[in-house]
């Protein structure tokens, strides 16, 4: 059984090309383990994210490449096409992390009717979420095109719904107004949408680059949209929180400055400028730190009891879901050509903001 695997070059991330490799077929699969044809995949500054730290969260050792190369994990559909494991039949439709790639291998464990995980020793270092997969086929919300939206979106907008919950918790740390990056990246209009929907007399702002301006104003859930070039005449008199999506220092750094005491909070959430640079000693205002989202989803879990993150988000979701049908369109690409073409666009800052792409490796 051979898979296509679409590898980058760690060290190098505008190097990327195709390789194949071997899997046992059906019927050299081991006890308990599962082949699956990875179906359809989302691909979004995230995704580019996860190769950055590769080496840092360990990304790279989920999915095994060529000494010097890596696999980025994405987030879709796998259908599982052969299975040695006595509770999950061929057909069975997986949500969940898979390679840039036609087929893997999993090692099922845990299996339940909600779901099951990945055993293979290889996986174990990352957080369990990078191993955990939904048992989704009969699951209306994850079918079709609401299927093409949970793929694109849900693992971004976990992150807007616990970075709100954050920072209602902690009464918005007195703000007056609550400046996100890269405000047309999904996470950051995710996280926009909840605050202007639910923390009154916060205004919401976002800073963007000239040519997404246009479409972060169209969204409605900012109520103040200035260019970067824009920092400096942001109002200096409102207690204020800013939430980094961009991880630009150079940004960072003119923010602070220009806020000073005034910046209350200062969170670091992505790093879609892949800007690596450290911030200076002296930053005035609040001292940037990382918001680490296991940490609130443990302290939410303990405190909410079972199901209840799940429920919560799941009505955050329903709220959102009319926004995302006005504002993304999908569109599908499939065939190691297109994802290159795609992967060199999204590294490279080119695909326009209202565009979500499903990819698949088999053409
Ligand atoms: N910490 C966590 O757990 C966590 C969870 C989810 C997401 N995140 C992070 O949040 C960030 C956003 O991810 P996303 O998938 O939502 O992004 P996305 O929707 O693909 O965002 C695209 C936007 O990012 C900016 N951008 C992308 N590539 C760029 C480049 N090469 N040069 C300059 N700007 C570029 C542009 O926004 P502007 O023009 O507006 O700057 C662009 O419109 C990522 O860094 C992601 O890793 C972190």
């Amino acid at each position: 059984m051979r898979s296509i695997d679409f590898v980058v070059a760690r060290n190098d991330l505008q190097h990327c090309k195709t390789v194949e490799t071997t899997l046992p077929g059906a019927d050299a699969l081991p006890a308990e383990t599962l082949l699956i044809k990875v179906d359809r995949f989302a691909f979004t500054a995230n995704n580019i994210t996860y190769a950055l730290l590769g080496d840092q969260l360990k990304y790279w050792q989920l999915f095994p490449a060529p000494a010097g190369f890596g696999i980025i994990p994405v987030w879709g559909f796998g259908e599982v096409i052969a299975s040695k494991h006595p509770l999950v039949g061929e057909g069975e439709r997986l949500f969940g992390t898979f390679p840039m790639a036609t087929h893997l291998v999993i090692e099922a464990s845990d299996v339940s009717q909600r779901g099951l995980r990945d055993a293979a020793p290889h996986r174990q270092g990352v957080a369990a979420v990078y191993n955990a997969y939904a048992r989704v086929g009969s699951d209306d919300a994850f079918a079709g095109h609401r299927g093409d939206q949970q793929a694109l979106l849900r693992p971004l907008f976990m992150l807007s719904f616990l970075v709100d919950d954050y920072l209602a918790e902690n009464d918005v740390f007195g703000a007056a107004a609550i400046i996100l990056s890269s405000a047309s990246s999904k996470t950051a209009f995710g996280l926009a949408h909840l605050l202007h929907a639910q923390r009154d007399g916060v205004r919401v702002i976002g800073l963007t680059s000239p040519a997404n301006a246009a479409f972060v104003r169209a969204l409605g859930c900012y109520d103040e949209v200035v260019s970067y070039d824009g920092i400096e005449l942001l109002d200096t008199a409102s207690p204020s929180v800013f939430v980094d999506m961009a991880g630009n220092a150079e940004l960072r750094a003119r923010l602070h400055r220009h806020l000073g005491d005034h910046l209350k909070q200062s969170i670091r959430v992505g790093m879609t400028h892949q800007d690596s640079e450290s911030d200076p000693a002296s930053l005035p205002g609040a001292k940037p730190v990382w918001f680490f989202a296991p940490d609130q989803i443990r302290k939410r879990a303990k405190e909410w009891g079972p199901g209840g993150i799940e429920s919560r988000l799941g009505a955050a979701w329903q709220g959102f879901a009319p926004m995302l049908e006005r504002s993304l369109t999908i569109v599908e690409g499939r065939g190691p050509d297109v994802v290159q073409r795609v992967y060199l666009d999204t590294l490279s800052g080119r695909i326009p903001p209202e565009q979500g792409h499903m990819l698949s490796m088999t053409d």
